[in-house]
């Protein structure tokens, strides 16, 4: 059955599920760090919801999730014993996200948490990129943060409390050649992020991004990016590219595990976070020793 809109403040936590009564939103939530976060989240006690594409882009040269990947993420929340809302939702557009934020508002009565996470992977040289490449990656990874922070944003100022964790990445905080509309995105997330927590910060909302190193996903294990990274071989391997991929850390590992960001995630939310807001937390092994800020 429906719920009315609650406008009163969530229950306090308790210490063994800090989470407890909290409503979490994980876009791009069917696999990855996505799924990793939703359980994460639903672990600690929050109820969740998921949206992801759910297709592939004709745009991005590697698979996307689909929607058994989609109902595997809400499975994994069931067996924890939280609720999971799920939706193939596209990101882009503000009018379905929405329209997605509405529906979870109805059923469970606030979103309280929002990892603003689903993101494509757009490779190319500026002097040959198509409008479309730069679009798709300009439009999912920053317009679709942008979208997702609008359409919980008016929720978490009426209820007086939320947390909202932006994923950038370390190429957010740097560049490399070959990714502009990625780099530029990420970049853009984190000028985002600072204006919204200003915007926010009177009403007990954080608004953080988490920058990650290379996470060991369906994003960077795809033939595109490993020949990027290896364009001497035909058809190189995960070992092929580990070498080049450790060099974009500082610390000796070519990716971490998506469990090392959500720990990031679940920090950001937690009551003790409360007074970090408009941050980039770095989880990149070492990558941020190489910024300037
Ligand atoms: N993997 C890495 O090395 C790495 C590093 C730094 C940051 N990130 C960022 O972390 C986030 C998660 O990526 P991941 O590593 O889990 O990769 P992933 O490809 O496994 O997950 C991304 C998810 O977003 C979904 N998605 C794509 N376009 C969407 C759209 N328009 N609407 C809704 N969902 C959409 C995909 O279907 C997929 O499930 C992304 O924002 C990515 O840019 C990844």
């Amino acid at each position: 059955m429906d719920k009315e809109a609650d406008d009163s403040p969530p229950p306090v936590a308790d210490l063994a599920l800090p989470l407890a009564g909290r409503v979490a939103l994980v876009t791009g939530g069917a696999r990855g760090q996505g799924r990793s976060h939703a359980v994460g989240l639903a672990r600690l006690g929050a109820d969740i919801a998921i949206c992801d594409l759910g297709r592939n882009l004709q745009t991005v040269s590697y698979p996307l999730a689909n929607p058994a990947d989609l109902d595997e993420t809400t499975r994994q929340i069931g067996t924890i014993g939280r609720r999971c809302e799920s939706a193939l939702v596209d990101v882009r557009s503000l009018s379905d996200v929405l329209t997605f934020v509405d529906r979870v508002v109805g059923e469970f009565g606030s979103v309280d948490i929002l990892v603003a996470n689903a993101g494509v992977s757009t490779l190319g040289s500026i002097c040959t990129m198509g409008a479309e490449e730069w679009s798709v990656g300009i439009d999912t990874n920053l317009t679709g943060v942008f979208n997702a922070m609008r359409a919980v944003s008016p929720h978490m100022r009426r209820r007086r409390w939320g947390r909202i964790v932006g994923i950038s990445s370390m190429m957010g905080r740097s560049s490399n050649p070959g990714i502009p509309a990625y780099v530029a995105s990420k970049w853009g997330i984190i000028g985002l992020v600072k204006s919204v927590a200003q915007e926010l910060a009177p009403f007990e909302v954080t608004v953080n991004a988490i920058a990650p190193g290379n996470v060991s996903t369906d994003m960077i294990h795809n033939d595109q990016l490993y020949r990027l990274m290896r364009p001497d071989l035909a058809a190189p391997t995960a070992d092929d590219v580990a070498p080049a991929m450790t060099a974009l850390h500082v610390q000796s590992v070519p990716w971490i595990e998506p469990e090392e960001v959500t720990a990031a995630v679940a920090f950001l939310c937690s009551d003790g976070a409360r007074h970090i807001t408009g941050a980039v937390l770095d989880v990149s092994a070492g990558a941020s020793a190489r910024f300037t800020g």
